[in-house]
């Protein structure tokens, strides 16, 4: 084991201890010390979901990165295990960016992006970016001897050494497959795709995927996969360009559905969506679980507003929920992973609850580790309330609300009094059409986030909240005459 890995074993175990447990998020994975961003080689080996994770331990900034780790049976109660990577080669010294994870004979693979800072012919710094593998045990990984497996001499023409990274590996019919992202020669993403026969020579098969500039600039962190007979592509995008309501300013997932002709590796974009409609969202990642469903987990942050935290919180970065994802006509929809369910307890449930111009409360319907659901309908179809908002994680002085208005078919998040202390998005809409005032809401609360899941996963919104967890009272108003049925678990 390096200097390097041991340092950062022993940084995170001394630190740990000093943050109190009801001072993290109870079910999401949060940083064990210091910083978190992109959920790495999520997978399941050995009895276990494993989930790593971009880590600087020493700061809760960004800084070379590591790969944390954790494991889990139930995908929401997570054990931290120790540092699996630290940027202790040559080939990755300034850092163990994102990759991805498989099973190959009974080890634990992990793919992953090596950084090493490099000056170009002008004199200006970069960072080389090349892929590299370890095998591991589940607890301790060995770099391979070959590393780095692909590096610029497989990229096509054009493609920048400089911005090629991420890799995602999968394994189909014999062959191993790797999709990667890259920058073009005209600063625009691409996803390069490449295979192997041993995960170690690879070759470079096809630009899988181009941008040409429609989503954003640099792409990141690609997944791909088979889900209810469709293929879909998951991308993170930097720099994008608002679109209506569908995609906004800065850094955003999104989705694409396609067909895939697999003896040509060719994939036909059909249709695109943002993957979440929040604030805090980015870069995640796939697996299948051992009984067949997709599951994915995402960085509940955005990289324009990540930055602006005390230099003196102990941890900083949380992961979503695991969300298990479906394809209904044609749209990918999310919820929460079922074994959520085993994780509720004291049960509230109200029925017909009519609010008329109002903001009520309800007996047992607080806290902030919540799983809530409202369903709401008109009560009048002809006079169709004008608003309704949940209010949650309030107290006199903080809240943070999601409002619905039925005449503008959108819903929005809004945590300007959530205790945030920085100019940063504190709103953001999505459009839910053709619901009339009748809608279903589900929202799952962890101490610091919100995640709102809009009839049953058709769109969902994410955020987190620095407010204080004694402010936990949870309200609902409307702006007109609705009818409401809820059910609230603690969690
Ligand atoms: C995405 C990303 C990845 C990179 C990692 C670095 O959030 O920029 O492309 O591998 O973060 O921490």
């Amino acid at each position: 084991m390096s200097q390097v890995l041991r340092d950062a074993r022993r940084h995170e175990e001394e630190k740990e201890v000093f943050i109190d447990r009801k001072d993290r998020p109870k079910f999401h994975l949060a940083s064990r010390v210091g910083w978190m961003n992109d959920p790495n080689g999520f997978s399941f080996f050995n009895g276990k979901y494993h989930l790593f994770y971009q880590y600087h331990p020493y700061d809760s900034h960004w800084g070379p990165m590591h790969w944390g780790h954790a494991v889990s049976e139930d995908l929401l109660n997570w054990e931290y295990l120790p540092v699996a990577l630290a940027p202790d080669m040559p080939y990755d010294r300034d850092g163990c960016f994102s990759g991805t994870a498989i099973e190959m004979q009974g080890e634990h693979v992990l793919m992953y992006t090596g950084i090493v800072s490099d000056i170009d012919e002008n004199g200006e710094t970069h960072h080389l970016q090349t892929q590299n593998i370890a095998f591991g045990d589940g607890i301790n990984y060995r770099k391979h001897e070959m590393n780095p497996v692909i590096d610029a001499s497989l990229l096509p023409k054009g493609g920048n050494k400089y911005a090629f990274r991420d890799p995602k590996i999968w394994r189909e019919d014999g062959v191993y497959y790797c999709i990667a992202a890259n920058d073009n020669s005209e600063h625009s993403g691409q996803i390069l795709l490449f295979s192997s026969m041993d995960a170690l020579n690879w070759k470079f098969e096809k630009v899988f995927l181009s941008n040409d500039r429609r989503f954003g600039l640099m792409w990141e962190c690609p997944d791909f996969f088979e889900l209810d007979g469709e293929h879909v592509a998951l991308i993170s995008a930097q720099d994008m360009l608002p679109r209506e309501l569908e995609y906004h300013n800065g850094f955003g997932s999104f989705y694409m559905t396609g067909d895939y002709d697999k003896a040509t590796h060719t994939f036909t974009e059909k249709d695109n969506h943002a993957m979440d409609y929040g604030i805090d969202f980015y870069a995640p990642q796939t697996i299948l679980s051992p009984d067949g469903r997709r599951i994915m987990i995402g960085w509940m942050q955005n990289w324009d507003s990540c930055s602006v935290h005390s230099k003196f919180t102990p941890w900083f970065g949380q992961m979503t929920v695991p969300r298990e994802l479906s394809v209904k006509n044609g749209k990918l929809y999310q919820n929460p992973v079922r074994e959520i369910e085993a994780f509720r307890h004291d049960r509230v449930e109200y029925r017909d609850v009519i609010v008329d111009n109002a903001e009520i409360s309800l007996s047992g319907i607080k806290g902030r580790t919540v799983d809530l659901e409202v369903e709401l309908e008109s009560v009048d179809e002809n006079d169709i309330y004008r608003k309704f908002s949940l209010f949650f994680a309030k107290n006199s002085n903080f809240s943070t609300h999601i409002s619905y208005r039925p005449e503008e078919e959108s819903v929005k998040i809004d945590r300007k009094f959530s205790g945030s202390r920085r100019a940063i998005v504190h709103q953001r809409r999505a459009f839910v059409r053709e619901n009339r005032g009748k809608i279903k809401m589900r929202l799952i609360l962890d101490r610091f986030s919100a995640e709102l899941f809009v009839n049953d996963g058709e769109k969902v919104m994410s955020a987190t909240i620095p407010t204080e967890t004694a402010a936990d009272e949870i309200s609902f108003y409307c702006r007109g005459r609705v009818r409401m049925n809820i059910v609230k678990y603690s969690l």
